[in-house]
């Protein structure tokens, strides 16, 4: 099968065309990467034609002999749709879970993502806990980014705030989202501390950057970036009318809800507030 006939690639590409859509990826912001099922691999496998092994940047040793399909780093997410093969690549892990090697894609050049590190871990961190999520996603949406200028740096805060805003966000974040304070990108400093934000959620919020999410597939990983985007917008229109909420969702409403569609929303994020400003 030619590698763009696959579902998986078909739907790869769907999720950038989405994202771009979205008006989360000027220029060549933001990466996307899939860790491949053996199966799918094995059907595409004729395609590949391996180019010289190169250097991770970090270790991954749970992702040995995987493959992955990624963006490009340099690539526009316009054009995945308008260029496939120009823009995204399929790559191999080595044994010993440091070297990576092209095997498909990027045909005038280039390399994976320079966040390579980060959705390597991230997937490594993910598969660990539940070999089921294969997919990670790193946007510019420009609410959440403007929301790490105001409010503190801190999970709690941003898990509340997003949550009050509508009540989809426990439901479908319950274990809350992560924060990592800003760090130079692509560097193993920053993938470090994002995949240890991924043990616990599913959503890392980059300081005055951006976020990235994890998922089982590319519904669920989508869905969870618009999901937080939109809430991010409510509270930003929000807080530009007002510093004061007039009502809001209360810690007792969160327990209610909690208890009625059997969540487990942790207490540390149902904390009292003082009377102002939030
Ligand atoms: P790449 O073009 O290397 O993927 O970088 C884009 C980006 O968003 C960096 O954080
Ligand atoms: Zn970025």
């Amino acid at each position: 099968m030619k590698v763009l006939d696959a579902e998986f690639v078909k739907g790869f590409i769907r999720m950038t065309a989405d994202g771009w859509d979205q008006g989360w990826h000027e220029r060549n912001g933001g990466n996307l990467s899939y860790r491949i099922k053996p199966e799918e691999a094995e059907s595409i496998k004729e395609n590949f034609k391996p180019r010289d092994w190169q250097d991770i940047g970090t270790e991954v040793p749970a992702l040995s002999g995987e493959f992955f399909l990624m963006t490009g780093s340099g690539k526009y997410f316009r054009n995945v749709q308008l260029d496939s093969e120009a823009n995204i690549c399929i790559i191999e892990v080595d044994e010993t879970g440091t070297k990576y090697r092209i095997l498909w894609g990027l045909r005038d050049g280039g390399r994976p993502t320079s966040e390579l590190p980060s959705h390597l871990m991230n997937l490594e961190v993910k598969k660990k806990i539940d070999p089921n999520y294969r997919v990670v996603y790193h946007a510019h949406p420009a609410n959440v980014i403007a929301l790490t200028f105001v409010l503190p740096l801190d999970e709690k805060v941003f898990t509340r705030e997003l949550w009050e805003m509508f009540t989809e966000c426990p439901m479908v974040f319950p274990e809350g989202v992560g924060v990592v304070p800003w760090m130079v990108p692509g560097s193993r400093e920053i993938a470090i501390a994002t995949s240890k934000v991924m043990e616990k959620y599913d959503l890392a919020i980059w300081a005055h950057h951006g976020l990235f999410a994890a998922g089982v597939d590319f519904d669920a990983t989508f869905g969870l970036m618009h999901l937080v985007e939109k809430s991010a917008e409510i509270l930003v229109k929000v807080l530009s009318m007002t510093p004061q909420k007039a009502q809001t969702v209360q810690p007792d409403d969160f327990r209610h809800l909690a208890k009625d569609l059997d969540l487990t929303l942790s207490e540390e994020f149902l904390y009292e507030k003082p009377a102002s400003p939030r």
